[in-house]
C-alpha cells in the first residue's frame, strides 16, 4: 500500500520553494486565535503541516520531472506527424480515450481521498492525546485500550487509501493497454501504406521509425499517468492547505490601533459571551464591572461557572458577543494585539513549560532580562530556594514541557516568567493550587509590595487565596452575584459564607 506520507523518502530533499508552503502555513497558524484554532482541531492542523503539505511536495516533483521530460514527447509527437499526419491521429485517438479514464479516476478517487485525509487527522489526535498524556495513560493501565484504539485508526487509513489506490492502480494498466493498442494500429496502418493497400507515403524503414517513437511516447505517457496519480492525491492536501490559508483569524487589530496602555484598570461593560455564535447558552452574562489600577481582585465560583472565560477576554484571547471591555479606558478590540497583550500577563489554569533551561523559559516573560531580574521575580514567586537546589540553577535543563520539576514548582515557574513581564493587569487562574497555603501567601504578599500599580486578579477555589484581596467577585453560571470584600460577603453573601464555612471547618461543600 502507498500511504500519503510515503513520498517523504521518495521526495528527497525540500527545495526553498516547498519549505516555503509549511513555512507560510506555520505563520498563518500563529496568527490563528483561539476560535480559529478550536475550528480547525490540533491534531488535524498538524495532518495538513506535516503529511498535506509532504503529498504536495510529491506532486511538485513529479510534475517538474515530467516538465523536464516534455519535450521529448512532443518531438516524438511531432516526428511521427511529420512521417504521416494520419498515422499521428491514431496517437490522438488514443490520448482522447485515455484522457477520459484518467478524468472518471480523478473524479473517483477525490472523496476517498478526503476522507483519507479526514482519519489522519483521527490518527494524529490518538497519537497526539497519548503521547502527551502518556501518564495517565499509564497509572489508569489503558495501554491496551490505547493500543486498540490506533489499531482502528490504522485500519480506517488504510480502508480508504486502499480504496483510492484500487482506482489509481488501474490507470498504468490501462495507459500501457492504450499504447499498445496504438502499436498495433500503427503497424497495422503502416504496413498496409507501405504495401500500398492504403493511400500514405509510409515506407518500411518509416514503420520501424514510428515504432521506436510509439515507444518513446508510451514511456512518457506512463509518465503522465503517474503524475496524474500524484496530483490527484494532491488535490485533496492542497484543498486542506488552502483551507488554512484562506481562514480569516477572527481577533485582528484594527487599521490605527492604539499603542499603549495607560493604566491598568480594566471595565467590563455588560458583557456577554458564547464561544461559537451557535450555541444557544452564553457562558458569560450582563457582566458589568469596574476595577481600577493596581487593585487586588479575588474571582471565586463553581466550576464551570465562567472564571476562565470571563479572564480570557481581558487579552481579547477570545472577542465578546456583547458589550466591551476596556484596558486602561480603551476598548481591548482597539489596542494593537501584541501591545495589550504585552500589558496584560495570564498564568493560565493549564501552565506550559518548554524545553530549555529554566532561565530561557523565564526570559519568555522578558528577553532581555539580567539575572538579577531573573532572581527577583524567582523570589516574587517563592521559586529561588527550589531553583537554587536543582544541579546548575537556573541553568537547569526543564526536559520537554517541564517534565522535571514538580506541578507546585511548575506553578511557581510560570508566575515567576508571567512577573518578569511587568505587566499592568496581571492574572492569576487558579495558578497556585498546587502550591501550600502558606507559599501562596507569601506570593500575594510580594505582589502588594513590589507591583503595587499593577491590577491583579487572581482565580481561585480556596477562600483563603483570595480573602485579603480587595473585593472578592462571586460568579455563579456566568453571572456576578455578590462583590465585596471578605468581610463584607461574609455578612451579605450566604453562598460565600457557606462556602467559606465548609473550607474552614473542613466539610465538603453542600
Ligand atoms: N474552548 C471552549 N469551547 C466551548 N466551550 C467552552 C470552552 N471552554 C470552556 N467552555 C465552557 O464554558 C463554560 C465556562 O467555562 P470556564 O472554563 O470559564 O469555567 P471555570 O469557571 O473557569 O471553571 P473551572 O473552575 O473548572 O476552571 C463551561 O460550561 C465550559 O463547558
Ligand atoms: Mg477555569
Amino acid at each position: 500500500m502507498r500511504h500519503a506520507g510515503a513520498g517523504v523518502r521518495r521526495g528527497g530533499r525540500q527545495t526553498g520553494r516547498q519549505g516555503q508552503l509549511r513555512e507560510d502555513l506555520y505563520s498563518k497558524i500563529q496568527s490563528f486565535s483561539f476560535a480559529n484554532i478550536d475550528r480547525f482541531s490540533t491534531a488535524s492542523l498538524i495532518t495538513r503541516i506535516t503529511t498535506d503539505v509532504t503529498n504536495v511536495q510529491n506532486a511538485y516533483q513529479m510534475c517538474l520531472r515530467m516538465i523536464v521530460r516534455a519535450p521529448m514527447l512532443l518531438v516524438s509527437i511531432l516526428m511521427t506527424a511529420w512521417i504521416d499526419g494520419s498515422i499521428s491521429l491514431i496517437f490522438v485517438g488514443v490520448a482522447v480515450v485515455l484522457g477520459i479514464v484518467v478524468a472518471i479516476a480523478m473524479v473517483k478517487v477525490a472523496a476517498p481521498f478526503r476522507t483519507m485525509f479526514r482519519k489522519y487527522d483521527d490518527l494524529n489526535l490518538v497519537v497526539q492525546e497519548n503521547l502527551t498524556a502518556i501518564r495517565v495513560v499509564k497509572s489508569f493501565v489503558r495501554e491496551a485500550r490505547e493500543i486498540d484504539k490506533m489499531h482502528q485508526a490504522t485500519g480506517e487509513v488504510y480502508r480508504y487509501s486502499v480504496k483510492a489506490e484500487k482506482i489509481l492502480t488501474f490507470l498504468t494498466p490501462c495507459a500501457t493497454f492504450a499504447m499498445f493498442v496504438s502499436n498495433i494500429l500503427i503497424l497495422l496502418v503502416g504496413s498496409n501504406m507501405a504495401v500500398g493497400n492504403l493511400p500514405g507515403n509510409v515506407t518500411a524503414a518509416d514503420l520501424q521509425t514510428l515504432v521506436i517513437y510509439s515507444m518513446q511516447i508510451l514511456t512518457g505517457v506512463l509518465s503522465v499517468a503517474m503524475c496524474i496519480n500524484f496530483i490527484s492525491m494532491s488535490k485533496g492536501s492542497m484543498e486542506r492547505i488552502c483551507e488554512v490559508l484562506a481562514e480569516q483569524p477572527t481577533i485582528t487589530a484594527p487599521a490605527d490601533p492604539v499603542t499603549c496602555v495607560r493604566d491598568g484598570s480594566v471595565d467590563f461593560c455588560h458583557v456577554s459571551f458564547a464561544y461559537s455564535a451557535r450555541s444557544s447558552e452564553p457562558v458569560l452574562r450582563d457582566i458589568d464591572l469596574h476595577i481600577d489600577s493596581g487593585e487586588m481582585i479575588g474571582i471565586i465560583g463553581a466550576t464551570g461557572s465562567g472564571k476562565s472565560s470571563l479572564v480570557s477576554l481581558i487579552p481579547r484571547l477570545y472577542d465578546v458577543s456583547g458589550g466591551s471591555v476596556r484596558v486602561g479606558g480603551v476598548n481591548v478590540q482597539d489596542y494593537d494585539l501584541d501591545v495589550l497583550r504585552g500589558s496584560v500577563a495570564m498564568v493560565l489554569q493549564k501552565n506550559e513549560l518548554f524545553s530549555g533551561s529554566i532561565a530561557e523559559n523565564l526570559r519568555w516573560g522578558n528577553e532581555n532580562a539580567t539575572m538579577e531580574q531573573l532572581r527577583f521575580a524567582a523570589r516574587q514567586a517563592c521559586a529561588e530556594e527550589f531553583i537554587d537546589g536543582l544541579p546548575g540553577g537556573f541553568d537547569y535543563d526543564l526536559g520537554q514541557g517541564g517534565v522535571n520539576v514538580s506541578g507546585g514548582q511548575k506553578q511557581r515557574l510560570c508566575i515567576a516568567r508571567a512577573l518578569l513581564r511587568q505587566p499592568k493587569v496581571l492574572i492569576f487562574d487558579d495558578s497556585t493550587f498546587a502550591v501550600d497555603t502558606r507559599t501562596d501567601a507569601q506570593i500575594r504578599q510580594a505582589l502588594r509590595k513590589y507591583a503595587p500599580d499593577t491590577t491583579k486578579i487572581i482565580i481561585a477555589q480556596r477562600v483563603a487565596s483570595v480573602q485579603d484581596a480587595d473585593r472578592i467577585i462571586l460568579l455563579d453560571k456566568g453571572r456576578i452575584t455578590d462583590v465585596g470584600s471578605h468581610e463584607e460577603l461574609l455578612r451579605t453573601s450566604e453562598i460565600y459564607r457557606n462556602l467559606y464555612e465548609s473550607q474552614v471547618s473542613g466539610k465538603e461543600e453542600g
